[in-house]
């Protein structure tokens, strides 16, 4: 069990993270930060904050962290896909527990160097903490193992323009300065989160768990299916947030996910938000590319669903 930090912007599919990472044997949560993005960061600090009292783990850290955008300030998020309260209207029994002192920033700072090698970063929001936390700490990179980040559209469509996808698209000049640090990261776009969906049968089999958690999911992903029927055709969902950390801990076959060299859109024109993969290589097998550290997962190599439904329920063997 490798130390990790989560980073945040909590949100349904982030609760669906977060339920997972406190079930999945390979990880050990020692700490989450917020951002703003679904919501703003200290409301998804409060609403991190209640999951994990409803789980039992209010001992783990959650730290607010960065409200604004790099460029811009956060505009109110995405009430229409997660509920003005970020998690689709349920009423989460409210925790006493506050949020750490120390910001977000400084928080994956900390955890970096007490764990120094060794702290595996999942980031679910947008890239705004981890930008202002390799400003605090330059050697950021050198002290944390590595990083995923569920973001991007390699080959696909955006989601918030025809380009962007939410994560990248909200705070670019953030993305942009993360992705070029020097240290291993892991994409998981669009590409393969959109292939994955939970299905109506996945949500009342969290409707009917023993687990208060796992109910109050099932509650969520109402709304979120809502959404989804305008994207799908179907009460379903895709499984942004939860498939990242999923991969992050090593739970899951990856068939296509080269290491290639990306970059960030951050100019003000139409492809403001797009993440430039350099997928030239695709019919030679993906060639190495020098200096490359970004693997960009584009397939699984096996169903996610029933996996993540284990998980959740407690049924995955340390
Ligand atoms: C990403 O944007 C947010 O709305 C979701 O929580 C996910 O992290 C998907 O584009
Ligand atoms: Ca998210």
């Amino acid at each position: 069990r490798r130390p990790l930090y989560l980073d945040c912007d909590t949100g349904i599919d982030d609760s669906l993270a977060l339920a997972y990472l406190l079930a999945a044997p390979g990880a050990d949560l020692v700490g989450v930060g917020t951002v703003s993005g679904n919501v703003a960061a200290a409301l998804g600090a409060a609403n991190t904050l209640d999951l994990l009292a409803l789980a039992g783990r209010d001992d783990i850290p959650v730290a607010v962290g960065e409200h604004d955008f790099q460029a811009r300030e956060f505009d109110g998020g995405a009430p229409h896909v997660h509920g003005a309260n970020g998690v689709g209207g349920v009423e989460l029994p409210r925790t006493t527990t506050a949020p750490v002192a120390e910001s977000a920033p400084e928080l994956l700072v900390r955890l970096a160097r007490e764990n120094a090698g060794d702290l595996r970063v999942v980031a679910i929001g947008p890239l705004t903490n981890l930008a202002a936390a390799l400003r605090l700490e330059p050697r950021l990179p050198e002290l944390v193992a590595e990083v995923t980040i569920m973001g991007g559209a390699a080959l696909v469509p955006g989601n918030i323009s025809p380009v962007a996808e939410a994560n990248i698209g909200n705070d670019p000049e953030a993305a942009r300065e993360v992705l070029a640090a020097p240290w291993s990261i892991t994409l998981v776009p669009l590409d393969v989160t959109m292939e994955h969906l939970l299905e109506e049968s996945h949500r009342q089999e969290l409707l009917a768990s023993e687990r208060p958690l796992s109910r109050a999911l099932g509650e969520m992903l109402g709304y979120y299916y809502r959404f989804y029927e305008g994207v799908f055709g179907r009460p379903c969902s895709a499984m942004h947030d939860p498939l990242a950390a999923a991969i992050a801990v090593g739970a899951v076959g990856l068939r296509t996910a080269p290491v290639v060299h990306v970059e960030v859109d951050a100019t003000q024109g139409p492809g403001r938000g797009q993440t430039i993969c350099d997928l030239r290589g695709r019919h030679l097998g993906y060639p190495e590319q020098p200096g490359a550290h970004c693997r960009v997962v584009l397939e699984l190599a096996e169903d996610f669903a029933p996996h993540l439904v284990d998980a959740i329920e407690g049924r995955l063997s340390a």
